[in-house]
């Protein structure tokens, strides 16, 4: 087996998706873990192992040696660009890679103090052929990072007010992950992922609730009394902050915007948030 293809995150919330649709094609990849031996994940006839940490630039050559497409992630704690992915990004071109598949943010053009705006930047500069993946806000926050208060609290305490968010489920962005790191393509691309409804949180929550036949309540707190909460939760400033900005600007209309790149891509419709949370339904439970 060759692998061509190398799939950064490939525990995370996008990438074992990207690992699952790989291996459901047989094709060979490999992954790169910042400690191999603390996953489940175990090498196969298709999927590569290899230790790869965007800290440690002596994971690189190995990692990078005969990849041709990398699927690039932003692991959430790594926020300085220049320090802890620009590294990574040159060594991966330099070793010959021709094609990278970035996990980015929807609205990133207007957005340049957000990593991804620098990290596309980046990208662009080198040269290299992209595939530029704008997502929306996932439908799996909600079955992750808000799951604990969803199921203890029967809450969703988000501060968004009435603004409409365009979720995308993660298993879509996969999908096309997938699609752009074996098609044979060879313009660069840059979609936007979303799902195919913008919802407020009061029809998450409603919705929520028809799944899971109990009361789910959309509480609206202040900004200010959502960061106190994270802190208090054990949340880092930093983190929170962050989380904090990207609900504000869900807050301003900005993260509402519906797309059909999926369908066009994929042809086949979105996943719909019914879906997910028919399918997610244990998460909450
Ligand atoms: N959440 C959203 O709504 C949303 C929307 C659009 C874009 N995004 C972007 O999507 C990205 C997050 O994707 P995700 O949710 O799939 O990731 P995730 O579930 O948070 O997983 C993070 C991954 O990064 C790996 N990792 C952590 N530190 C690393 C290091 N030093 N070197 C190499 N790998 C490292 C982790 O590996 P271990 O398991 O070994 O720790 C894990 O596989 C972020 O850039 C985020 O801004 C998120």
């Amino acid at each position: 087996m060759t692998a061509r293809i190398l799939i950064t995150g490939a525990t995370g919330n996008v990438g074992s998706e990207v690992v699952r649709g790989l291996q459901a094609l047989s094709i060979p990849f490999r992954i790169g873990l910042v400690n191999p031996s603390s996953t489940c994940l175990e090498a196969n006839d298709h999927m590569e192992v290899v230790p790869f940490d965007f800290l440690n630039p002596e994971t690189y050559s190995a990692a990078f040696a005969g990849i041709q497409h990398l699927f690039l992630m932003r692991p959430p704690a790594l926020s300085n660009v220049w320090r802890d992915i620009a590294p990574a990004v040159r060594a991966a071109v330099e070793c010959g890679v021709e094609h990278i598949v970035f996990l980015s943010l929807q609205g990133v053009e207007q957005n340049r103090i957000t990593p991804h705006y620098k990290i596309e930047k980046l990208i662009e500069q080198l040269g290299v052929r992209y595939t530029f993946l704008r997502a929306g806000f996932f439908m799996q926050n909600l079955s992750t990072t808000q799951a604990a208060e969803i199921r203890d609290a029967g809450e969703i305490a988000l501060p968004v007010g009435k603004a409409k968010t365009s979720f995308v489920d993660v298993r879509d962005i996969a999908a096309v992950a997938v699609y752009a790191l074996t098609a044979d393509q060879h313009e660069s691309q840059k979609y936007t992922l979303t799902g195919p409804e913008a919802l407020d949180y009061t029809q998450v929550a409603l919705k929520l609730s028809h799944v899971l036949e109990r009361s789910i309540r959309y509480t609206n707190p202040s900004v200010f009394r959502f960061i106190w909460r994270q802190l208090r939760a054990g949340r880092g400033l930093g983190y929170t902050l962050v989380v904090a900005g990207l609900y504000t600007i869900t807050r301003l209309g900005n993260a509402k915007t519906v797309t059909d790149d999926v369908q066009r891509i994929l042809g086949r419709p979105a996943i719909p948030f019914d879906q997910f949370a028919h399918d997610y339904r244990a998460s909450w439970q």
